[in-house]
């Protein structure tokens, strides 16, 4: 045993080679079951797809790329859940792809922000922070409101989230371009504001 250990200890290759194949397993075996867990994998009750609007503006949000300064996950300290409502569970973003979890907080986390405001609130907050928060830094994103959203956008990503496993029926696709026709990427992105963590907002 000892002679193994000093083998391993004296040749840096080896010692290489194993320290991955260890961190490798114990990986796998740490991360593998998650994805065959109920917890990790299916949608808590309350917890539906996102609309034709709300997906619109999920893709406007990523694009601007609001998760930059904003964070989509309470933690499960006093002081967030105080802060910000009940902690974030993994089945509350199973229709995610890409979550928008994050760690980064310039802005405060929105990961229950629906319903804390009126939409007009967020109307006149995203064409300039500044007339609603006086002392906020966030960038205004009042073009939001001059741009018309595209049904076919919608479409193809309805089409491309069908594949990674979200519910969507040919009908919820067919029906899109209707639901977000004459819509400003403004209020998408409000409609998919005022859908975060609804599920969960009155459990403390
Ligand atoms: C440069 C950083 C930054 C970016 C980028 C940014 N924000 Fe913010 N956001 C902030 C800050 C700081 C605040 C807190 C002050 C305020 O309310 O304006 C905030 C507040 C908010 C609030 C109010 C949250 C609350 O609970 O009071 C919402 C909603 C919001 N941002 C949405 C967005 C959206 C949507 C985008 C992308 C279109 C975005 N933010 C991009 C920094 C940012």
């Amino acid at each position: 045993m000892e002679k193994i250990q000093k083998l391993i200890e004296e040749h840096v290759g080896y010692l290489i080679v194993l320290t991955i194949l260890i961190i490798s397993v114990a990986g796998l075996v740490e991360i593998v079951p998650l994805m065959f867990q109920k917890s990790t994998t299916e949608a808590i009750p309350g917890v539906k797809p996102y609309n034709a609007l709300q997906l619109a503006g999920r893709d406007v949000y990523l694009r601007e790329g609001c998760y930059n300064c904003h964070s989509q996950m309470i933690r499960p300290f006093r002081a967030e859940v105080e802060r910000y409502g009940h902690y974030s569970v993994a089945g509350e973003s199973v229709y995610d792809h890409p979550f928008q979890w994050g760690s980064k907080r310039t802005g405060p986390d929105l990961a229950r922000v629906g319903g804390r405001y009126s939409d007009e609130w967020h109307r006149v907050h995203l064409m300039n922070p500044r007339d609603v928060v006086p002392e906020s830094n966030m960038p205004a994103f009042w073009w939001l409101a001059n741009n018309k959203l595209e049904g076919s956008r919608v479409v193809a990503s309805m089409t491309a989230l069908r594949k990674v496993g979200v519910p969507y029926t040919d009908g919820d696709i067919k029906d899109a371009p209707a639901a977000v026709e004459g819509k400003t990427e403004m209020d998408a992105v409000i409609a998919y504001l005022q859908g975060l963590g609804l599920a969960l907002k009155n459990v403390r």
